[in-house]
């Protein structure tokens, strides 16, 4: 039988930069928004189009050298992001219009840059050009042609290495969510995880079956699990450079499906919860990328993989859990099930490693999406420095974030009464998930990043198409490297 999904991960357009156009190759140049001094009647025409130089607008010229006309607006470096989304996908649109017509495909386009462009500029406009014209689409016909290379006509390179690198993280990212769930079982993420992050060199992945889970006595991961015939496994990625001083402990939670258990989730939004390992997947990814620049930081990485689902086995409300390491959750609703796989494996992965410092990422609470929307990550952190460290990553890769607070007042709603810990007591749902997992945590510098809101998106907006965004692998790259 045939594969019936596209490969993981998919192919990034490819990058190159230089300083001349070369004949044949379709151009499309950036305008900024008319100035005061260009007057009433705006900027001059272009091939008898009157460019807007709005933002995000994409003009077609029927004839000329230049064939499209992108606007970056005020110029900002933001807007340029804007532009390289909006226009790889009037231009991906263009050229399946050229093939229905008959017409010779081309493959590679080119992007002239205004000569004030820096390198800030630069990465941006790739920013928006890599990852504005993703799609994940299972169809019976597979486009024949598509675009290749985009060359950008600039003489500031700024470091597109890096940018490259982001940006695939972030692909790679979406790809994992985005897989259905009828392929993407934890085994299968395990499987993706070893294939596509081992063989680099310093990273070893590892992949642990129910069997060691159990000889280890990871029975949050267990009892989440249990309900699903796919199995759970633990991912466990080990990124071991030479001369590194700071080890990180990132863990991310992979819930390949939610259905809530037998706390049962209503039928309308059940299908997005696929992407309820949004979380695990960037951080596989960012590990990937961490590994690929070579930063000098070691990096140990654990995703729990599980699937919530109904059945005779299912763990049950009012079940008593016991964790690896020994503390015991008192379950109120099987449908908290991230929290129950993230105690065992943040217990673990401290004892085990033992880092300086511990940040999760996790599709944790639907509350978040009432906090902060859906284009906002939420921060929780036990240490300022590393909140803000977070924050500020995220601004220089295009990822917001909030910091949320761990109240004190509340910390008293999870603790047991016949176990040690209360999973789901009512109150903030975004908060008080929080304050369960700093159970789990000790005294280590922690953040805990909920990005229930931001991993998916309905609408296109910025780099962002609808479906997963591989929101915080970014973040988490370049949050990993502010370390190095
Ligand atoms: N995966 C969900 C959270 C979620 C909701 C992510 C919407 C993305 C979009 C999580 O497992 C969950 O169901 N949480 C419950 C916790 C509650 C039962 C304490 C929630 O937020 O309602
Ligand atoms: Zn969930
Ligand atoms: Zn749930």
């Amino acid at each position: 039988m045939r594969n019936p999904l596209p490969p993981v991960p998919g192919k990034l357009l490819e990058l190159e930069v230089s300083d001349d156009v070369r004949r044949g190759t379709p151009l499309a140049t950036l305008i900024a928004a008319p100035s005061e001094e260009d007057g009433d009647a705006g900027l001059e025409e272009i091939g008898g189009v009157r460019p807007t130089g709005k933002a995000g607008d994409v003009q077609t010229v029927p004839t000329g050298g230049v064939r499209w006309l992108a606007g970056v607006g005020d110029g900002e470096p933001k807007q340029y992001r804007k532009a390289g989304a909006a226009l790889v996908r009037a231009v991906s649109s263009a050229l399946e219009e050229d093939v229905k017509a008959g017409q010779k495909a081309f493959r590679a386009f080119a992007v002239e840059l205004p000569e004030d462009a820096g390198a800030e500029h630069v990465e941006e406009l790739a920013f928006g050009l890599l990852l504005g014209g993703y799609r994940f689409t299972v169809t019976a016909e597979e486009p024949k042609q598509s675009l290749r290379t985009v060359r950008l006509i600039t003489r500031h390179g700024g470091d597109l290495e890096r940018v490259r690198e982001l940006a695939a993280a972030a692909a790679f990212a979406r790809d994992l969510a985005n897989t259905p769930s009828n392929v993407k079982t934890p085994a299968w993420l395990a499987e993706t995880a070893v294939r596509v992050a081992g063989g680099i060199p310093n990273l070893t992945v590892t992949a642990r079956d129910e069997k060691w889970l159990a000889e280890q006595g990871f029975g949050g991961v267990l009892a989440v699990g249990g309900g699903s015939a796919a199995p759970p496994r633990l991912i466990e990625l080990e990124y071991r450079p030479r001369g590194a001083k700071t080890h990180l402990l990132l863990v991310g939670k992979g819930i390949t499906f939610d259905t809530g258990g037998l706390s049962i989730k209503p039928a309308d939004g059940m299908h997005l919860m696929r992407t309820d390992m949004a979380g695990g997947a960037a951080i596989i990814a960012a590990v990937r990328a961490i590994a690929a620049l070579r930063l000098p930081v070691k990096v140990t990485a654990l995703v729990p993989a599980a699937e919530n689902h109904v059945s005779g086995s299912s763990y049950r409300p009012g079940d008593i859990v016991r964790h690896y390491g020994g503390k015991t959750t008192e379950v109120g609703n099987t449908d908290a099930e991230g929290r129950m796989v993230l105690a065992d494996a943040l217990v673990y992965g401290i004892k085990k490693h033992k880092p300086d410092a511990v940040i999760d990422a996790a599709t944790l609470t639907g509350a978040m999406k009432v906090s902060l929307g859906v284009r906002t990550g939420g921060v929780f952190a036990t240490d300022d420095a590393l909140a803000e460290r977070v924050t500020k990553a995220g601004e220089r890769v295009g990822e917001a974030w909030w910091r949320m607070p761990l109240l004190e007042d509340l910390a008293e709603t999870v603790q047991g009464s016949l176990g040690d810990v209360r999973q789901a007591p009512g109150g903030p749902g975004g908060i008080v998930a929080a304050l369960f997992l700093r159970e789990f945590v000790g005294d280590l510098p922690w953040a805990h990043l909920d990005i229930a809101g931001p991993a998916r998106a309905d609408k296109t907006y910025a780099d962002v198409v609808p479906g997963a965004t591989g929101f915080a692998a970014r973040t988490l790259v370049e949050l990993v490297a502010s370390y190095a």
